[in-house]
């Protein structure tokens, strides 16, 4: 059985080891090599690489998915979506999203792997059909957690759904890498006698499973895996691309990768690393192994994030009753996947439940639009007491929600006027609007001043 790769490096393990620091400039010397290594893909976009090209890096997110794009023609470039959350946490109605996806693959992408943070499957189709519409593969990806609701039939009553959409492939997503072997093992398999579609699984080191889950997984027919060049893998990376490329081939299974070009990559990548070492952008602790969130049943960093909360208020005392309400506040709310936003909604209302002394004294604005069915529909059932409180007579949305929102690139095209150069541009804007402006700003600047120059060097 053959079993393939997509390396991570340019988008998961950049964002959950350097705060997705990494500049074009910097990984670009090496991109001809990736692209001959033999990955199946490499992930490469979207996720936080855009936000972080326009706020840190004064990059065009753009522009930098179509020169990775020139230096890597063979391979496939694949990029990571919120469905209509597109990058970020807000829903976008569908002509925004239908331009964004179609841009993506104008500019070079070849796969999209789509999810939603609550598996609501409505907030993926519009995605998903422009995606399929423009020739790409869709991926559908499966948030994966741990609740009393969440089951083997559950998942593999979304892949099929996921299949029955057009997904090309379903992807098992498990950010927090909570996944466990033989939970994975159960799990695929499972999905694999219901969908035809190639299996991906998509895990982090975190808690150190990752390599006996990506085993097991591959067992159990999983034929794509998501791994990162050694020098970037571990803690709250992925797995070594390496190491598990090793430790396969040894057991018979067919692996496409060439071993010498992934030592050139690894051997490119370490000074890299060493230099987010020395400036602290890279923390060590990260890249241990905590096994917390095994315990607590919550994301590693959603655990630090409640400690540095508490510790801000002096309330560190607080630790184990936080701990105690953060699974009764997620009961309350349905069981939501903890992923980013839920996870610090969650966090921030189990806090305030616990430092008000009184729960729900304070909701949070995300919590109620959270209850008013904004973010889509809540896996299992929203206690109705809470609902009550934060509702009251009004009536929660129980459409998809971007079905209440009006079309905006055109108004947002009109309200740029010229400072958009493309319609790029104009959905860089609409997705972080003041990021954007700002690098609008400095791209003339730098325009100006090189013009400036170009005259001085004819004088
Ligand atoms: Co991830």
């Amino acid at each position: 059985m053959k079993v393939q790769f997509t390396e991570t490096v340019l988008r998961d393990a950049n964002q959950s080891l350097v705060a997705t620091r990494l500049p074009f400039a910097r990984f670009a010397p090496i991109l001809e090599t990736m692209d001959k290594a033999g990955f199946y893909s490499l992930e490469c976009w979207g996720g936080a690489t855009f936000d972080s090209c326009l706020r840190y890096l004064d990059e065009d997110p753009w522009e930098r998915l179509r020169k990775i794009k020139a230096k890597c023609p063979n391979t496939k470039l694949q990029m990571l979506l919120r469905g209509q959350n597109l990058l970020g946490y807000k829903h976008y109605p569908d002509d925004v999203v239908r331009m964004f996806v179609k841009k993506s693959i104008e500019n070079g992408i070849d796969i999209i792997r789509i999810f939603d943070a609550l598996n609501d499957l409505r907030n993926i189709e519009t995605a998903v059909d422009e995606t399929l519409k423009n020739g790409a593969i869709a991926s559908g990806a499966i948030s994966y957690t741990l609740s009393p609701i969440h089951n083997l039939e559950m998942y593999v009553g979304l892949a099929k759904q996921m299949a029955d959409m057009g997904c090309q492939s379903i992807c098992i997503k498990d950010m927090a890498g909570i996944l466990g072997p033989q939970d994975a093992y159960d799990l695929v398999k499972a999905i694999k006698q219901t969908v035809s579609v190639p299996v991906v699984l998509h895990t982090h080191s975190t808690t150190g499973l990752a390599p006996l889950t990506l085993q097991k997984a591959v067992e159990a027919g999983c034929e794509i895996i998501d791994t990162a060049i050694s020098a970037f893998s571990g803690g709250t990376s992925q797995y070594s691309t390496e190491a598990m490329a090793y430790a396969l081939t040894q057991q018979g299974y067919e692996v496409e990768l060439d071993t010498k070009l992934l030592k050139e990559i690894n051997d490119f990548f370490k000074p890299v690393k060493e230099e987010f070492l020395s400036a602290g952008t890279l923390n060590p602790v990260i890249l241990s192994t905590d096994t917390d969130a095994l315990t607590y049943q919550i994301p590693g960093g959603m655990l630090s994030n409640l400690v540095a909360q508490l510790t801000a208020q002096n309330k560190l005392d607080k630790l184990p009753e936080v701990l105690l309400e953060t699974p009764r506040v997620r009961e309350d709310l349905g069981y939501p996947p903890l992923v980013t936003p839920m996870s610090q909604m969650v966090g921030v209302q189990a806090t305030s439940n616990v430092l008000a002394g009184e729960r729900y004294k304070n909701i949070s604005k995300e919590i109620k639009s959270y209850i008013k069915g904004e973010y889509g529909k809540a896996p299992g059932g929203i206690n109705p007491e809470l609902q009550k409180k934060v509702l009251g007579d009004e009536a929660p949305v129980t459409c998809r929600y971007a079905d209440l929102l009006e079309p905006q690139f055109e108004k947002a095209k009109a309200e740029l006027g010229d400072r958009a150069k493309s319609d790029e541009d104009v959905l860089s804007y609409i997705a972080f609007p003041a990021q954007a402006e700002a690098f609008f700003k400095k791209r003339e600047e730098l325009k100006r001043n090189t013009f400036k120059y170009s005259i001085r060097r004819v004088d």
